[in-house]
């Protein structure tokens, strides 16, 4: 009776030990879950984050390249050229002018200036992407004080520091220089809240565009310092 069940534990522990070994086995070779597997295979990405396999590097006048030929990026450099357009009939941007754009993304402004002739831009972001935009805290500008004819932002409202931004970008025109910013289409309260922001400019003009499909507000203001 004894042998018996020896008999029957045996066998038991040998099939368990059997199963653990298929199990280890299957482990060793399998990808773990771990690893995430591209289901399409993609050229520009490994096929899974284990992959160590070498990456092809895109140089960046490729990337540069890949960018400015997408539908979309065009499409906001003309909205651009076309509102940075109506200033240059207004007389207040020329050729010559020194510009700067802040918070300018990945730089559709910065193109669009270039293309109206406009040659003397400086693109500034949180992140560099070069050659149309350097890296630089719109709240702490790395420029002397009244140097650009215009300074230009679509980003003031999604600013950290408004106040902080809106000075910063009067300090850096010249005296009677322009502050020009786009806003969503804003009432005259929130308009004069904008305005407020600017110490020392005073408002222009404020004017509704359209901007791909949507409503925005141009806000043209000139710096006016009391000379000392
Ligand atoms: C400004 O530059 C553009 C593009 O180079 C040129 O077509 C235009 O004539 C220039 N405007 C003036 C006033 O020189």
């Amino acid at each position: 009776m004894e042998k018996h069940i020896e008999d029957i534990l045996r066998k038991i522990s040998f099939g368990a030990i059997t199963v653990a070994t298929i199990t280890l086995v299957m482990m060793i070779l399998r990808t773990p879950e771990t690893c995430i597997v591209e289901k399409k295979p993609m050229v520009k990405f490994p096929k899974s984050s284990c992959d160590s396999s070498h990456r092809q590097h895109l140089p960046l006048e490729k990337k540069n390249q890949r960018l400015w030929s997408s539908k979309s990026w065009n499409q906001q450099v003309r909205a651009h050229m076309l509102h940075f357009q109506q200033l240059q009939r207004l007389n207040l941007l020329f050729n010559h002018s020194k510009v700067l754009c802040v918070s300018a993304g990945a730089g559709h402004e910065v193109m669009a200036l270039n293309r109206l002739g406009v040659a003397d831009v400086t693109g500034v972001e949180l992140m560099d992407s070069l050659p149309l935009v350097s890296r630089a805290d719109p709240h702490n500008l790395p420029f002397f004080d009244e140097v650009f004819d215009l300074a230009f932002t679509a980003h003031l409202t999604e600013a950290l520091f408004p106040s902080r931004f809106a000075s910063e970008m009067e300090r850096t025109v010249k005296n009677d220089g322009l502050c020009v910013v786009l806003v969503e289409q804003c009432g005259v309260q929130e308009l004069k809240e904008i305005v407020g922001l600017f110490r020392k400019s005073r408002l222009i003009d404020a004017v509704n565009i359209t901007f791909i499909g949507s409503n925005v507000t141009r806000i043209l203001m000139r710096t006016t310092r009391v000379s000392a």
